[in-house]
């Protein structure tokens, strides 16, 4: 049984040998914090994907959707301060040349501390650090990491350099003449498509305050502290929504949105203790507030999704920069006014891996006559990769031939796997550790009786039904 400090790298193993993540370009040793989705990742990534997007657009009348391209013009992030903002404090060990971000040095050294049961100097390390971090204080910062004797993990020293700022875009150039080309930026978060995109939405969907605009795709962060699988990447997928309200509303839909958001978490069927609130001390450039969404992962309480009060900071800029009207003409009050936002933003893969940590499950089932055990992925069936497996019991007798009919009525519904190799134990076990929900076997009663046996993955009961019931009994369980 993997202990909770061991499962973590239980999942990354478990990903990897069924399909589900694997590390970039593997075959030239990989790419740091770059990861690719195999057959059932891809799987499990668009089904969460999908469920986002339809509770966000189609179960709300007053948020839509749009697919903004990753790359903008360069004055956008100009406006948006991330050309002068976006960026953390880091730090280098002279000795390894090894760089830190200040942040995630400190906690890290808290949380040795907290393991030597000296919990008060861990709590006093975090509120100094929080303290400094809040008033961007890096000599304050620096003198910290000495003070506390913090040393490099690589050379083991406390030879570092000062704190500086590093900024997190990627840049690239547009055009093919080199002193034409003009720099731009891998986007960092999606939340500009759909600000430079107000307007247009706004008029052509004759879009009423308050209303939101979602989306979903990649942003690139070119992070230095990234090595907790698909937790922290450099190619990553957000699902962002900005929420338009109008001037003093907001607080009361921060509110809203936090409590909606964490409705969202608890209807994966995951429990609330697993969830907390975590406020934030130092603020991004552009928030008013903030807070995280934090979800237990094995490795700890961290952030899976945040909520941010951004005020007009950012249809403001856009207007100052583009030097265009971003406002809102509210015919409630005779006014207009450039609205406020409330952002709701979720990382698809923290997602994806906080379902994987949900989901999966070491099981002994050893009796007294035998040793026996099995890894199962206990997904919501909404979510599964495959909802349903048709096993015909031999190759042969027209056994396959009747699983096949199966096949053909409910693969236009939902994911069907078809496998006839293997002794049945084996095949059930297969499936199981890819979280398929439903396995119907086809045997030789089902020529008599035109009855199959169902096996539940959670309970491993099975039991005869009729093979008419398959589509309802697993169309139920997905909607
Ligand atoms: N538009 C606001 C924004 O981007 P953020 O807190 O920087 O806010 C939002 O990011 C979410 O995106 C995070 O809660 C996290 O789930 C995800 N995310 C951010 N950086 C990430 C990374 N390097 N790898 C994976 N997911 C990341």
């Amino acid at each position: 049984m993997a202990t909770d400090t061991n499962k973590f790298q239980a999942i990354i193993s478990h990903c990897k040998e069924y399909g589900f993540i694997f590390q970039s370009s593997e075959i030239y040793d990989g790419l740091s914090a770059v990861y690719d989705y195999g057959q059932w990742g891809s799987e499990l990534k668009k089904n969460i994907r999908d469920y986002w997007w339809k509770s966000m657009t189609q179960m709300h009348e007053n948020i839509v959707g749009i697919d903004a391209a990753i790359f903008m013009h360069p004055t956008t992030w100009k406006a948006s301060g991330h050309v002068d903002n976006f960026s953390d404090p880091m730090i280098d060990n002279k000795d390894s040349n090894k760089r830190y971000r200040v942040d995630h040095l400190i906690e890290a050294h808290a949380d040795l501390l907290e393991k030597e049961g000296k919990k008060a100097e861990a709590d006093a390390l975090l509120a100094s650090m929080d303290a400094l971090l809040a008033k961007d204080d890096l000599a304050g910062l620096k003198t910290l990491i000495e003070d506390s004797k913090i040393k490099c993990t690589v050379s083991g020293t406390a030879n570092w350099t000062d704190v500086r700022q590093f900024n997190l875009m990627f840049s690239t150039q547009l055009g093919s003449v080199s002193d034409e080309a003009s720099e731009i930026y891998l986007r960092p978060e999606t939340a500009q498509g759909i600000f430079v995109n107000f307007l247009n939405v706004q008029k052509t969907g004759r879009m009423k305050i308050p209303f939101g605009i979602a989306q979903i795709g990649k942003a690139f962060r070119n992070e230095i502290v990234a090595r907790q699988f698909v937790f922290r990447m450099r190619e990553f997928e957000q699902m962002e929504m900005q929420f338009f309200v109008r001037p003093g509303t907001e607080d009361q839909w921060y509110e809203y949105w936090k409590a909606e958001r964490l409705k969202w978490h608890l209807s994966l069927g995951i429990p609330a203790e697993r969830y907390r609130y975590h406020d934030h001390v130092k603020l991004a450039h552009y928030a008013k507030a903030a807070c995280d969404i934090e979800y237990e992962f094995p490795i700890g309480f961290k952030e899976v999704e945040g909520i941010h009060s951004r005020g007009d900071f950012d249809l403001s800029q856009h207007q100052l920069y583009s030097k265009k009207k971003l406002q809102y003409f509210d015919n409630e009050i005779n006014q207009n006014y450039v609205p406020y936002v409330i952002e709701t933003s979720i990382g698809l893969d923290r997602t994806i891996l906080l379902v994987l940590s949900e989901a999966y499950t070491e099981e002994d089932l050893s009796t007294p006559e035998k040793q026996d055990s099995r890894v199962v992925l206990k997904f919501p069936p909404k979510l599964a990769p495959i909802k349903l497996a048709v096993l015909p019991l031999l190759k042969k007798d027209g056994l396959p031939e009747i699983a096949r009919q199966i096949m053909d009525t409910c693969k236009p519904h939902f994911y069907c796997f078809y496998e006839e190799k293997d002794a049945i134990g084996k095949r059930y076990r297969r499936m199981d550790a890819i979280g398929t929900p439903f396995c119907i076997t086809v045997d030789h009663q089902t020529k008599e009786d035109n009855t199959v046996t169902i096996r539940y993955r959670d309970s491993m009961q099975q039991e005869r039904i009729p093979i008419n019931k398959i589509l309802e009994i697993v169309q139920k369980q997905i909607n």
